[in-house]
């Protein structure tokens, strides 16, 4: 199944999509996550994009274009894959249309509360990328990954500014995208107010799993 998953920032779609890898059997591709391993390794895409994740704005459309086509020309996608965080943008919608059709799209509805309360909590592991939270998802010991062991940290847009940002340009740019969508008759929404275990519940009852 080629799935998207929509929502704000800190709805909850990384945590979905890492349960969800075993439930759809696909790949969990998040452009955030490969903007933040090319940051890690200062690659020349990484030193482009360092301060416009920082600071909570959108890569532009024809990079963030170019990698997800590449990535989704790859062997193991071919039959089903999870898109996370893309597109954010109607012209990336429209653009992924042109090398890719798509099944459904999952939009993760939250209020702007939680996702001050999630992001301000979250811990996210240097090493394997794995997400963490100070109340909802404690680690097994504090500051450290449960799965690799590398150290957590709090990440650069997951500051007020930041996220205050990112919700200003979520609803300016990719919130359009949930009539799009809908327009096109493949829109699920799923409450993702809940526990965890709860909204992947949800999850599974609006795709019929
Ligand atoms: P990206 O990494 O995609 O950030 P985002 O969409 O803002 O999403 P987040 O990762 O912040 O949140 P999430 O919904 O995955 O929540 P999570 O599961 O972690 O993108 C980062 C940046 O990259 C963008 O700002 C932009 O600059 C750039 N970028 C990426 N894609 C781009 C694109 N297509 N075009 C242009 N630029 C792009 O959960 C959050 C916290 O809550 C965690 O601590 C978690 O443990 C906790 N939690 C999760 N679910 C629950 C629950 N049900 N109950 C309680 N706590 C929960």
């Amino acid at each position: 199944m080629k799935l998207i998953f929509l929502g704000p920032p800190g709805a909850g779609k990384g945590t979905l999509a890492a349960k969800a890898v075993d439930l759809v059997k696909a790949p969990h591709i998040s452009t955030g996550n490969i903007f933040r391993a090319a940051i890690a390794a200062q690659s020349p895409l990484g030193l482009k994009v360092k301060s416009i994740l920082d600071s909570g704005q959108l890569v532009d459309d024809e990079t963030t274009i170019g990698l997800v086509k590449e990535r989704l020309a790859e062997a193991d996608v071919q039959c089903g894959y999870i898109l996370d965080g893309f597109p954010r943008t109607i012209p990336q919608a429209e653009a992924l249309a042109g090398f890719s059709t798509v099944d459904r799209v999952v939009n993760f509805d939250i209020p702007d509360t939680s996702v001050l309360e999630r992001l301000g909590g979250r811990r996210t592991c240097r090493g394997c990328g794995k997400n963490f939270h100070i109340v909802f998802g404690k680690p097994k010991q504090e500051g450290i990954c449960d799965h690799c062991g590398g150290e957590l940290y709090t990440r650069d847009d997951d500051r007020e500014e930041a996220i205050k940002k990112r919700l200003e340009v979520y609803r300016e740019q990719t919130a359009p995208l949930i009539d799009y969508y809908r327009k096109k008759g493949i829109l699920a929404d799923v409450d993702a107010r809940p526990a965890v275990e709860t909204v992947v519940e949800n999850f599974k009852k609006s795709l019929g799993l």
